[in-house]
């Protein structure tokens, strides 16, 4: 079989050449475009492949359609709302993501925001530290597992607030489960954000609900944008001097939010899980998943079924 590795981002080195072997070891061939710019490249590289292996990259209609060949889609990561799940069904397209495996990369950045903008992004000022803050994660999966094993070893106290977990199974890992987001955002100096963008996350961090944030909170985005009403948080940081908005997904409205110099950050390019280790574990699982379904039918990390 056919086996394209298609990521305008590419993987790192080390991480592809591992990626590469591990399906020629499973008995197909690979080939890789890295880097892309345009649509159309995507769209001749896709035509005759049986399988792909994708970042965030864009895979709709269009692509399905000029796809004749694909069987599956894996997308080398946690978030699939790059990949147009109805349609791949529609073209009998098994779309798979990779859970978990680039999860600490992701909390390591939320560490590495947080210091940042805790010690007033190194301009010199007294800052605060984060042992003894409270720490809200929204939605409690792989990411907020990690975050949650590390704002530990800070000596953070950690909540968490899940719309599928129940409160035993959040405070099975000794983290304080809450009722709703509003409690969440009401008793925590510092949420960062896990949710995926769908229809009901879009645009809920909003006005409402971070204005809840007690005196001189923090907001850190290492989800999606789309999650953030981008209006209504811009609205709030202008009322409200004391909060502080880091994000490793740059908003739309990026410049209107820089005006609020010393309380917002942003990362150019989306790099929570741009480490060797990460690209290395999604994309071997990812080669994985591909000789499974190829060579044993298995599709267990399906997200289209
Ligand atoms: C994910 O959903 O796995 C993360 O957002 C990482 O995305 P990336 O592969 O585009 O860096």
């Amino acid at each position: 079989m056919k086996v394209l590795i298609a990521t305008e981002k590419p993987f790192a080195k080390e991480a592809l050449e591992a990626i590469k072997k591990e399906i020629v070891d499973g008995g197909h061939s690979v080939e890789v475009l890295e880097k892309y710019t345009e649509k159309s490249e995507l769209l001749s590289a896709v035509a005759q492949a049986n399988a792909v292996i994708i970042r965030s990259d864009i895979v709709d209609k269009e692509v399905l359609d000029a796809a004749k060949e694909l069987k599956i889609v894996v997308r080398a990561g946690a978030g699939y709302d790059n990949v147009d799940i109805q349609s791949a069904k529609e073209h009998q397209v098994v779309v798979e993501n990779t859970p978990g495996q680039n999860a600490n990369a992701v909390a390591e950045l939320v560490f590495g925001l947080l210091v940042y903008a805790v010690r007033n992004f190194y301009n010199g000022k007294s800052g605060s530290e984060l042992k003894g803050k409270k720490l809200g994660l929204l939605a409690y999966g792989n990411v907020s597992r990690n975050v949650s094993r590390i704002a530990k070893g800070f000596g953070m106290d950690v909540y968490a607030y899940d719309a599928y977990c129940t409160a035993e199974q959040i405070e099975s890992d000794g983290v304080k489960a809450v009722s709703s987001p509003s409690a969440l955002f009401e008793q925590c100096d510092v949420v960062s954000l896990h949710i995926p963008a769908t229809p009901e996350t879009t645009k809920s961090i909003n006005y409402e609900l971070v204005n809840k944030l007690p005196k001189g909170g923090i907001l850190v985005n290492t989800a999606r944008k789309e999650v953030i009403n981008e209006e209504e948080l811009l609205k709030l940081m202008a009322e409200r001097q004391d909060i502080k908005f880091i994000t490793d997904i740059k908003p739309s409205a990026d410049e209107q939010f820089a005006q609020f110099e010393g309380r917002y950050f942003s990362t150019p390019k989306k790099m929570g899980a741009q480490t060797s280790e990460a690209n290395t574990n999604a994309g071997i699982a990812a080669a994985k998943q591909i000789n499974a379904f190829f060579n044993e039918g298995c599709t267990k990390y399906q997200v289209n079924k």
